[in-house]
């Protein structure tokens, strides 16, 4: 609508101001003008953990969390999951078109050849303690990276950007594999760069004594479509790392270290262990009524891989996922656990407590079930979680710096605390009580 505005009337004042309304969004920097005296600073808005508040504009994925919509670049996730390839969807995210064939066998042809690492990493991750959680080992890692290649500080140009993109996404793999193995006293395995992107993460991870490595084709298949589920989700907690970091210009490798770092919290990437912890917790369908009761006592205790910031309706990468899970079982033999995750989803979905207040099964209440069919550890999910996800937030990162309108990202606080006081010498001191 042109010239859609908002009219505000301050009632300190009694002035009115119009405040310009574009994409269903008025600017808060507008909100200054709105002052109760000269020397006033001008009016902010106050919004905890950004609930309704849009930090940028982007093109790559749409959300409809109400009816349940995911889109990357205007494709829907249901499509991409059926016809498409980690690979294809990590080129489609970052340059905003799906690839010819021959854009997609050079785009493959690079990322399989970036696979390796330098050899001091090898060191690295052995230094680590055997029980060392990977996440931290990733993390780490990947923070680490950033010595190896100090020209990723050039961050505006455009072509030193994409082939440290390009190594961010081959090398994430290897990391991951090598915290595994490390986990169990075995061998670092080399990348195989003949075999697809999901094929070389399971080899590098399970190969043993074979000469070749050859992944069952299913697995293989549903690692990748989990990988497309995964690339990337807006501006969720992680991404919204990578952004804030990526503002001060800080390179890409540090900046990725910390998007995992915020993917690991429980509340968000780390989810996926939560759920399978919770349902080895609950342990049988008998005792899920029981589990249920307790979490709606909101004594702290939530129902893992329940609920979304934005969806308030069924995850679409839920439901692809579940679709998937047979497929998976029907080689590696039902999950046990899966009985009990199926009726804690129908006693939930039948819940008033979780009804009223759209709590629908995301993303990771199924994961996990797969992954550890899979024979993948609990504490690798959040692992696997990362892997493709880098693909989405090196094309945020990218938005970001090609978008003229975004600075370094500073909010704003309200300061409620002590207002100006002298200091006190110790003697004279009443003593706060806190130890
Ligand atoms: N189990 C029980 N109650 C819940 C749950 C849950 N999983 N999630 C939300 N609630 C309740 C919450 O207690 C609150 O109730 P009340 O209004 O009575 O206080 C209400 O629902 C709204 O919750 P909220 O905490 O205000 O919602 P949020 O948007 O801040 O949190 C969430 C979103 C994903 C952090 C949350 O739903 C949650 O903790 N879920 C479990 C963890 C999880 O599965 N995370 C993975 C998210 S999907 C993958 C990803 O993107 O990382």
């Amino acid at each position: 609508m042109p010239n859609a505005a908002l009219t505000i009337k301050d009632n300190r004042t009694g002035r009115t101001y119009d405040v310009p309304i574009e994409n269903g969004a008025i600017r808060a920097n507008d909100l200054r003008q709105i002052k109760a005296s000269e020397s006033d600073f001008g009016l902010m808005s106050y919004d905890p953990a950004f609930l309704n508040t849009a930090s940028c504009r982007s093109r790559i994925t749409f959300i409809d969390g109400e009816r349940g919509i995911l889109r990357y670049r205007g494709y829907p996730i249901e499509q991409l999951a059926e016809k498409s390839s980690y690979l294809e969807v990590s080129y489609l995210i970052i340059n905003g078109e799906l690839p010819t064939a021959d854009e997609l066998a050079r785009w493959t042809h690079e990322i399989m050849h970036h696979t390796f690492l330098h050899e001091n990493v090898k060191s690295l991750i052995q230094a680590f303690r055997y029980d060392a959680h990977p996440m931290g080992i990733l993390v780490s890692t990947v923070a680490a990276l950033s010595t190896f290649y100090p020209d990723a500080k050039q961050v505006h140009d455009a072509k030193i950007r994409r082939l440290n993109m390009m190594r961010l996404i081959s090398k994430l793999p290897t990391v991951a594999a090598w915290s595994y193995r490390h986990s169990l006293g075995l061998p670092y395995v080399y990348p195989v760069n003949d075999l697809s992107f999901a094929g070389n993460l399971l080899g590098m991870m399970k190969k043993m004594a074979e000469e070749k490595y050859v992944p069952n084709p299913t697995l293989e298949h549903a690692l990748d479509v989990l990988f497309i589920l995964h690339v990337d989700h807006e501006q969720n907690c992680a991404t919204n790392a990578m952004r804030s970091v990526g503002s001060s210009f800080a390179d890409p490798f540090v900046s990725v270290a910390a998007a995992a770092s915020a993917l690991y919290g429980p509340l968000h990437g780390g989810a996926n262990e939560e759920v399978l912890r919770m349902l080895r917790e609950i342990g049988s369908v008998e005792k899920v009524p029981a589990f249920v009761r307790q979490v709606k006592k909101g004594n702290g205790s939530r129902l893992m891989g329940f609920g979304h910031r934005v969806y308030k309706s069924y995850d679409p990468r839920a439901k692809v996922i579940k679709r998937m899970a047979d497929e998976v079982f029907a080689v590696t033999g039902t999950n046990p656990l899966l009985k009990v995750a199926l009726e804690l989803e129908r006693i939930a979905l039948n819940d008033e407590y979780f009804v009223s207040r759209k709590l629908y099964p995301n993303v990771d209440f199924y994961s996990g079930l797969i992954y550890e069919a899979m024979g993948f550890p609990v504490e690798m999910f959040p692992v696997l979680f990362a892997i493709p996800r880098v693909s989405g937030w090196l094309a945020q990162w990218e938005e970001l710096l090609e978008d003229k309108e975004q600075k370094i990202a500073r909010p704003r606080q309200l300061y409620i605390g002590a207002q100006k006081r002298d200091f006190v010498p110790i003697e004279k001191r009443a003593g706060s009580q806190i130890f």
